[in-house]
């Protein structure tokens, strides 16, 4: 299995250009299931979830082509859908969840793997099955299938217990083609929401209120083709800045929306960092001498809980004891055990973290537990003694394209070894 070896790399310089939002990407493509004309996508980054979500997409009967040099995608509509994409393909990406809506509004039917728990928590879809069946749909699990299929779909109001971004997304999307009107209450307001929103309008679709908490959609007959460009991956951004504030050193991070990384720039600045906001892009200059701060995720516009392991690497190494707060999912913390092997002070009680700093922490042999985690321990790598070995970095290669070569145009020392 390929690992990552790190060295001490202190005092970056250069510039890091941030690719489209993995986390926008899937649903946009997703999202071309309910179009009856070719989709082009562009700024698409070159992620193992995506290579997923194409091969899920050419599984119910679609066209894709990928050109990765360019970061387009050309997606041709289905003669006719497989409501049923293939078990493994689906059960291999947790996000696979978000063709139910689509399949469901084209197909009136929509047989996915069910979904299991994952590193980070139990993560349940109860929330996604009450919007599809508040619109009409008869939702059952069985023989490790979730099934959903209705006659028609009409459109209804729905509150969301807690603001989930799947959910207010697979809502969103069976409700275009709904009859009549569905508004989503407390819904999810993350920029991927708006992306989506703006995505599904350009086909022709009537969505009003993506990044409010209530979104409003009136169902139309069909939908046509588009031409759409994904947001700017805030979460890879806000990885490639705390990397520059814990090595220290001068770093432009760039193809960016400064909006979207408010909560970031917020908290690096507390913590002693120089940031600069341009229009779109982020200087950060660094000294590596940084203060501890306190963190608590929460949904969109706070703190994300995709920020919270690279958070927990700077304060590591900070001045002074934070304690981070996971609110969003309730089993965050396994990179905590694993920052403790490189010699990191942090004691966990339930959903909270006590981080002590040190300026001693040391290489080890670590494994990423999960995505974020795993760029986290990279990040710790970059100021401990000697070198650190990353393994089980498929984690990592699921959400960060060209990660070495960007890190490496920074001055990282890092290779990838079998
Ligand atoms: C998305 C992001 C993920 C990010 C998360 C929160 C993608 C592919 N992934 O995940 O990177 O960390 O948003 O910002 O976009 N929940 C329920 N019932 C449900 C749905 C969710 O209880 O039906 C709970 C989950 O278990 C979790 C919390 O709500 O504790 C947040 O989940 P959600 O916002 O749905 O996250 P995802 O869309 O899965």
């Amino acid at each position: 299995m390929e690992k990552l070896v790190i060295q001490k790399s202190r005092n970056l310089n250069g510039d890091v250009t941030i690719g489209g939002a993995k986390n926008s990407v899937l649903k946009l493509m997703a999202a071309s299931i309910l179009a009856e004309e070719k989709c082009i996508i562009h700024n698409v980054p070159d992620l193992q979830d995506v290579r997923v979500m194409v091969d899920i997409l050419k599984d119910i009967g679609m066209e894709v082509s990928w050109d990765k040099k360019e970061h387009v995608l050309d997606i041709i509509p289905a003669k006719e859908i497989n409501s049923k994409p293939d078990y493994e393909l689906v059960q291999r990406m947790r996000a696979s969840i978000v063709t139910m809506g689509p399949l469901l509004a084209r197909t009136k039917k929509a047989i996915l793997a069910q979904p299991g728990g994952c590193a980070i928590g139990e993560r349940k879809i109860d929330l996604h099955v009450k919007g599809m069946t508040a619109l009409g749909a008869e939702v059952t699990h069985t023989h490790g299938y979730v099934v959903a299929e209705a006659e028609k779909l009409v459109g209804s109001t729905i509150y969301l217990d807690f603001p989930s971004v799947g959910a207010t997304e697979n809502i969103m999307m069976a409700a275009v083609l709904a009859e009549g009107v569905t508004v989503i209450e407390n819904c999810a307001k993350e920029p991927e929401i708006t992306d989506l929103a703006n995505f599904l309008n350009s086909l022709g679709a009537q969505v009003k209120g993506a990044g409010t908490d209530t979104i409003r959609v009136t169902g139309v007959e069909k939908l046509g083709g588009t031409e759409h460009s994904v947001l700017p991956d805030r979460i890879e951004a806000g990885t490639y800045m705390v990397a520059a504030a814990v090595a220290g050193g001068d770093v432009k991070i760039k193809n960016i929306m400064p909006n979207h990384l408010k909560s970031i720039t917020a908290k690096l600045i507390e913590a002693g960092v120089d940031v600069k906001v341009f229009d779109d892009s982020i200087e950060i200059k660094s000294d590596g001498n940084l203060h501890s701060v306190d963190i608590k995720t929460l949904p969109y516009p706070g703190f994300p809980t995709d920020l919270q392991a690279p958070f927990m690497a700077l304060n590591i190494v900070a001045d002074g004891v934070a304690t981070i707060t996971e609110t969003i999912f309730e089993n965050r913390f396994m990179h905590a055990t694993e920052f403790t092997i490189m010699g990191a002070d942090i004691k966990v009680e339930g959903h909270s973290a006590i981080i002590q700093g040190t300026k001693d922490i040391e290489g080890a042999n670590v494994k990423a537990t999960d995505l974020r985690a795993g760029a986290a321990l990279v990040i710790a790598a970059l100021v401990a003694d000697g070198e650190t070995r990353v393994h089980n970095i498929y984690h990592i290669d699921r959400g960060y394209a060209d990660f070495e070569e960007k890190l490496r145009n920074i001055g990282v020392d890092i290779k990838r070894v079998e």
